[in-house]
């Protein structure tokens, strides 16, 4: 069973929070303890109304981390969403974590990293984190049309080689970003990474398995608690060695999976 090691829970000073598409905001938190710890899809909870039940915190996994500040980016979708939009610079937020486990990068000769949405987030972290491994990796990009998506010269590293995909071909490729991968893939040696909508990382999955390559998707599951007490977040698992190791909870033995083994 997986543990929660360096839990740390810290007021985030906010230093920067801004558009970078249509509805999505890139905020940047001054919070030093977590910006040492959090990996690749790991992610924080954040208390987005003090008011609030505490199993009201909201999950982001970080983009970049850059001296003690980390940078994550946010949908706004709701009420907690519209009061971080909302927050200005120097205000303070309640953060937890790290929480979950993270990615770790793959040795192989080609490392797809297939995005949707927010998902595009612990993607871009990881290829932040190991620039000796960049070389390696391709980058491919799938939003609804150009104005979801962000400027990703801004969020990626310059040197990663990187693919758009729209649905409606405003920029890039017109189709879904899955249309992308069987260009780039090496077949005897490559890893996909994959973060985004449900269907799309679905599709990356049932791709990876005709081509026979791993796959390891961050989950995107909805996560109340974030530390394994609610079992909202609980994924359905194709073989399991006892019957109550059928369902896990995607926020403590997630959120990286290995694609080939649970039920999409
Ligand atoms: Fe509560 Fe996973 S979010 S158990």
């Amino acid at each position: 069973m997986p543990e929660i090691s360096n839990f740390i829970q810290e007021p985030a000073t906010v230093v920067q929070n801004e558009s970078v598409s249509q509805g999505v905001y890139l905020m940047r938190l001054e919070s030093p303890q977590i910006a040492k710890a959090i990996q690749p899809a790991q992610f924080v909870q954040i208390l987005t109304d003090p008011g609030l039940s505490p199993f009201l915190r909201r999950p982001f996994s970080a983009l970049r981390v850059q001296g003690n500040t980390f940078d994550i980016i946010y949908d706004v979708i709701g009420p907690g969403t519209e009061r971080m939009q909302k927050a200005k610079i120097g205000d303070t937020l309640n953060v937890s974590g790290p929480l979950g486990q993270p990615f770790q990068p793959p040795q192989t000769k080609r490392i797809l990293l297939v995005a949707g949405g927010v998902g595009l987030v612990p993607l871009a972290f990881l290829a932040w984190q190991h620039p000796a491994q960049r070389s390696n990796m391709v980058y491919l990009m799938g939003a609804a049309n150009s104005t979801r998506m962000p400027n990703m010269d801004a969020l990626l590293p310059q040197d990663l080689t990187r693919y758009l995909a729209t649905d409606d071909g405003s920029v890039g490729h017109k189709g879904f970003v899955t249309d992308l991968i069987s260009d780039h893939v090496i077949t005897t040696d490559t890893t996909i990474l994959t973060c985004g909508p449900h269907p799309m990382m679905a599709r990356v999955a049932a791709i990876a398995a005709d081509l026979n390559i791993p796959c390891y998707a961050s989950l995107e599951n909805h996560m109340a608690c974030g530390f394994g007490a609610c079992v909202g977040c609980v994924v359905e698992y194709k073989n399991f060695e006892t019957d109550d190791r059928r369902y896990r909870r995607a926020c403590l033995e997630g959120p990286v999976v290995d694609a080939a083994a649970i039920v999409w």
